[in-house]
């Protein structure tokens, strides 16, 4: 999604400065143009030659070098970008920033910048602490930049505390969502994702495939155009997006639960879950020993919880999910009518690319009007995408979310 962006990169001088190499690369995977703008502290930490050899483009690390070179380095960094990123930022940038000083590349080229700044702060966790730099933090703060929370953790001066840089793949996410147009902005949108496991005794469940990919894709997807967003994931082995409220859960009636606790507040809800129908009647407490007898388990429906939002809703755009191996249009029509859902994205096991633990998935998406939307295969981070441009369409037509 990042494809053809154009972010300046500025690194300054702390131990995380090595970090920023491995940012450089993800944000060239995502297919960015990425040009490094280095302090004379940062190049102490790290190479330049290594910067410009991930980037693909030369660092600048100078404020006055020949015209030729540099061509007005700072307007014209200023200018090419679609975004900055200070990663890491030092409490020395931060304050340089705040305080509207200009005696490098660096802070001159940020003095100049009118698009999206991002600030990822790392340094020592009493530096971080400084009431002098949490005051220019929020000094920025109230002047549009945009602060990641440093991380928690071991620091580089063997103490434990807050002030390492965020983790790659947080910076990304926030560089995207920077990017993105703020379109589902004061929507409140609840997700459901994974499997539920269904305990028959403390070391056996019931389960199915679900990897939890399709429903964190919407939830990344929600939130990167600015949504609020409420994921409630079964047990997945996925790292947890960066959204407003996560709650995990185990089982269809925990599950329930949770969406009949939350759902009243949202505005849309998708349940890409897998939720499993049935579960054992009995939970044997402890572990089934084996005999020679032959066994049988005995199950009990679960809540078949979009039928019942379907049946309360008012005013929420409700989006499920079908899963079927043969009939896929038929099936999904008759659950978004019978469960009285706004729209029904159908998926189908027996499709190549499409349904449970790939990256990708094939989808149809099914509105009450008939409206039948056929994809080819396509990320599930763009097949979310795709989604949520049809929700959108549908919180327009409604016109009346509770934004
Ligand atoms: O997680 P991944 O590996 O990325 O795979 C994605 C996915 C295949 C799980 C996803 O794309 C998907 O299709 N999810 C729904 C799977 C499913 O349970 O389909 P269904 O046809 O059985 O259920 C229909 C709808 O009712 C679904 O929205 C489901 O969340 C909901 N449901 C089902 C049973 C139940 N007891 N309560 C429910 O709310």
């Amino acid at each position: 999604m990042l494809k053809g962006k154009k972010i300046v990169l500025g690194i300054t001088g702390g131990i995380a400065a090595y970090k920023a190499a491995e940012l450089t690369r993800a944000l060239i995977k995502e297919g960015a143009q990425v040009r490094v703008i280095m302090t004379k502290n940062a190049t102490e930490f790290i190479s330049p030659l290594t910067l410009q050899t991930l980037s693909n483009n030369i660092v600048y690390t100078e404020m006055y070098l020949p015209s030729e070179q540099y061509d007005m380095a700072h307007i014209a960094l200023a200018e090419f970008a679609d975004a900055f990123v200070i990663a890491p930022a030092t409490g020395n940038i931060i304050g340089k920033i705040a305080s509207g000083i200009a005696d490098d590349l660096l802070s001159t080229t940020i003095m100049a910048a009118v698009k999206p700044t991002l600030i990822c702060p790392a340094m020592n966790d009493k530096m971080l602490a400084n009431p002098i730099v949490q005051e220019n933090i929020n000094k920025l703060k109230n002047y549009k930049y945009i602060i990641m929370e440093s991380g928690v953790g071991e620091l580089a001066c063997k103490t434990k505390g807050a002030g390492r840089l965020p983790e790659i793949p947080e910076i990304v996410e926030e560089i995207e969502r920077l990017l993105t147009p703020q379109n589902l902005a004061g929507e409140k949108i609840l997700i459901t994702a994974g499997p539920t496991e269904e305990p028959l005794d403390p070391v056996r469940f019931i389960t199915n495939l679900s990897s939890g990919k399709m429903g964190y894709a919407l939830a990344k997807v929600a939130r990167r155009h600015g949504a609020q967003v409420t994921l409630i994931t079964g047990p997945t082995n996925l790292s947890l997006p960066s959204v407003e409220n996560i709650i995990k859960v185990r089982t269809a009636q925990e599950m329930h639960k949770a969406v009949i606790d939350n759902y009243k507040k949202s505005t849309v809800i998708i349940k890409a879950a897998a939720v499993a129908d049935y579960r054992p009647k009995i939970f044997v407490k402890e572990k089934i020993k084996k005999d020679n007898k032959p066994r049988a388990i005995e199950l009990e429906r679960n809540p078949d919880i979009i039928a019942e939002i379907g049946q309360n809703k008012k005013n929420i755009v409700l989006v499920g999910f079908a899963m079927e191996t043969k009939n896929l249009l038929a099936n999904a029509r008759e659950k978004l009518k019978k469960k009285n859902m706004d729209l029904i994205v159908a998926n189908s096991l027996r499709e190549e690319g499409a349904g449970f633990q790939t990256d990708t998935n094939k989808i149809t998406i099914i509105d009450r009007e008939g409206d039948v939307q056929s994809l080819p295969v396509m990320t599930k981070i763009e097949a979310a995408e795709k989604i949520l441009e049809k929700v959108e369409e549908l919180l327009k037509k409604k016109g009346g979310s509770k934004k």
